[in-house]
């Protein structure tokens, strides 16, 4: 079992998205028996609190349904418990980063968008669209976002083969 964990800051935007999305695309590929993941925030804000409305209002209209509930990252447990720890910007990056006790732990950390590929092959950061002004924030979030699952998916499969 590969287990993924995608961390934002508040857990109720980006990483639960990509929690949903990737969830998505597991199952859509029967992956299920193989390919697990969680989201949780470096913050503790918003602890036990489904995803923000517009992120889920968002989720609706391209056909998934983001019901996770908000939860820390846990240093303790999540270095143990997964294989990769793939975060949405630099700051999460750089908070998570500095809780790994180890060079294995450390290993395991990477930028989500390392996995984007054509339009967002170049990104570095999936924005954070809580404090946006744009309309289409968090529906660029998904877009963004079905781009990375789509490439961490490739990568793991192929790594599975
Ligand atoms: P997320 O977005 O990290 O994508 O979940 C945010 C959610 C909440 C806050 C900041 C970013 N906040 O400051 O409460």
């Amino acid at each position: 079992m590969t287990k993924v964990l995608f961390v934002c800051l508040g857990n109720i935007c980006r990483s639960p998205a990509a929690n949903g999305i990737f969830n998505a695309l597991i199952n859509k590929n029967h992956l299920s028996g193989s390919i697990a993941c969680d989201s949780c925030g470096t913050g503790n804000w918003h602890i036990g609190c489904l995803p923000d409305k517009r992120m889920r209002e968002a989720g609706a209209r391209h056909g998934y349904a983001f019901d996770h509930r908000a939860r820390q990252f846990d240093p303790e447990n999540d270095f143990k418990d997964f294989d990769l720890i793939l975060t949405m910007d630099n700051e999460n990056l750089r908070d998570v980063r500095a809780l790994a006790g180890t060079a294995q732990d450390l290993a395991k950390i990477k930028l989500f968008t390392n996995f984007c590929n054509g339009d967002y092959a170049n990104t570095l950061i999936v924005e954070d669209p809580y404090f946006s002004e744009k309309p289409d924030a968090f529906d660029a979030v998904i877009a963004h976002v079905e781009n990375g699952c789509e490439g961490l998916l490739k990568f793991l499969t192929e790594k599975q083969a």
